[in-house]
């Protein structure tokens, strides 16, 4: 990540903002509200321990629609290990995944609406669990398909 970035053109397209209404915002700008917070947990856990986490995130468009991302956010650290940063590389998600995907985060967004983020946390755990596999695994599968 350079000192002074830039959003590209087609980032701008996609969110339907301008580069001023980005540049330096957080990335909460975009969250949409359909987003599962269980999801944002597991992302800021995985990369704030220096793992890579592959996830897939619906974001906001400034038009008020929506479009799915299959990211891939890490840390950046200095010479000494220092984390200095967090960057993200989006790919367009595969549209299999979502028909798996769309209803998952539905149940973790319902139970963290009606119960407990650890309510959420436990069904996406069990889910896996049953699969065998970690999130990146299962997301990975996915992606995939
Ligand atoms: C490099 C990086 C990229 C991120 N990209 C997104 C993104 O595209 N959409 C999003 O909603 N959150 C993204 N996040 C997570 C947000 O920082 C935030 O945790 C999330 O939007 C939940 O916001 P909230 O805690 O205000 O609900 C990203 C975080 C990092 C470090």
């Amino acid at each position: 990540m350079g000192k002074s970035p830039t959003v590209t053109n087609l980032f701008l397209k996609i969110v339907g903002a301008s580069e001023q209404e980005l540049l330096g915002k957080p990335h909460n700008i975009i969250r949409h509200p359909q987003m599962p917070r269980v999801i944002f947990k597991l992302l800021w856990e995985k990369i704030k321990n220096k793992e890579e986490i592959f996830a897939y995130v619906k974001n906001l468009s400034f038009d008020g629609g929506y479009y799915w991302v299959y990211a891939n956010v890490t840390a950046s650290s200095d010479a000494t290990g220092q984390i200095v940063g967090y960057y993200s590389i989006r790919r367009k998600a595969n549209p299999k995944a979502l028909e798996i995907i769309n209803p998952l985060y539905d149940k973790l967004l319902e139970l963290e609406k009606t119960g407990s983020m650890d309510a959420s946390l436990n069904y996406l755990t069990r889910v896996l669990e049953e699969k065998g596999m970690s999130y990146e695994e299962f997301s990975n599968t996915l992606q995939r398909l």
